[in-house]
């Protein structure tokens, strides 16, 4: 992705699900309170003007989105099942006693801040790349930020999950977290998801749990997009934030186990799929290894 600027699909992601509150029938399937929370921290972060958050919620930006699903089918609405999908993941793991959410790649995602003050006993933290992550705690801090939410700055691709955590006090390397990589991993390199993968193992307790969607990986060795996959592939690398990795769902178990994770442990059905997206969960395995700082770069950036 471009460093420079505010991440393009993460508005078009939270933009998406201001439609989809628009749309008969969504209202089933989104969490509660997403829709108003969106809009509100798009115009608060400056993210999107009001005009551009009251066009995404009328009936036409609606038909345009429907329209478009012969390209992507199932495409418009996914961002609604994956949103429910990872809330879910979360309440289901603090019910089984999971006390920290890390959400990794936030974008404009706002379950943190709607469910920081539902669970006052649950730490939330998020990370997103500096340009990303500051315009949003722009909109946090006006929209009103909880004490148990915390917003990192930090490039992913430039310093290790386990330096920029093992470094905040507020973190716990032992406790049960649920971790939400939502369209995170396939924007970056392989080395890196491996290592983002085995990374999210080290900062976690026993009994943690990662939630991610990914693009499966074609016949051809490429991300697989359906019918149009060429322009996806296209329009997405003009965008500046092409899709550098994917994996055949069949292959997700072994490759998950190999950095620790046992992989859809509560689905035992690994093609959970919208749109051109598979969504998966998977369950730490064996016992936390502890990771000292050995790197803290001044790159790093904690919003208070
Ligand atoms: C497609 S958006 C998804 C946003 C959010 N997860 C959602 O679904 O609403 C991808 C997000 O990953 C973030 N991202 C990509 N590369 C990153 C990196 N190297 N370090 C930190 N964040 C990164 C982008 O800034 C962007 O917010």
């Amino acid at each position: 992705m471009r460093k420079d600027r505010p991440s393009r699909t993460a508005l078009k992601v939270a933009l998406n699900i201001v439609t989809l509150g628009s749309k008969p029938g969504m209202e089933a399937i989104l969490p509660a309170g997403i829709v108003d929370a969106t809009r509100k921290l798009l115009v608060a972060s400056g993210a999107a003007g009001e005009r551009t958050v009251k066009w995404s919620q009328s009936q036409t930006s609606v038909a345009i989105y429907d329209a478009f699903d012969w390209m992507l089918p199932g495409q418009f609405e996914a961002f609604a099942h994956r949103k429910a999908f990872c809330e879910r993941q979360v309440r289901e793991g603090i019910d089984d006693g999971t006390t920290q959410i890390l959400v990794l790649g936030a974008g404009y995602d706002t379950l943190g801040w709607r469910l920081a003050p539902e669970f006052s006993g649950v730490n939330f933290f998020e990370i997103d790349h500096p340009a990303t992550a500051r315009l949003k705690d722009r909109g946090i801090k006006a929209m009103g930020r909880q004490k148990n939410l915390r917003l990192i700055a930090e490039d992913l691709g430039k310093r290790k999950l386990s330096d920029v955590l093992t470094t905040d006090k507020s973190w716990d390397q032992s406790a049960p977290t649920v971790i939400i990589a939502e369209g995170l991993v396939m924007y970056l390199p392989p080395e890196a998801v491996r290592d983002l993968f085995c990374q999210c193992g080290a900062v976690a307790g026993g009994g943690s749990r990662i939630a991610f969607s990914y693009i499966p990986t074609g016949a051809d060795g490429r991300p697989d997009a359906g019918r149009w996959t060429g322009l996806m592939l296209w329009l997405q690398k003009v965008a500046g934030e092409p899709w550098l990795w994917s994996i055949r769902p069949e292959e997700l178990g072994q490759f998950m186990a190999e950095l620790g994770w046992e992989a859809n442990f509560s689905q035992g059905d690994l093609k959970y799929k919208y749109g051109v997206e598979y969504f998966a969960v998977a369950k730490k395995k064996g016992a936390p290894i502890v990771f000292t700082n050995t790197n803290d770069s001044q790159d790093r950036f904690i919003m208070e």
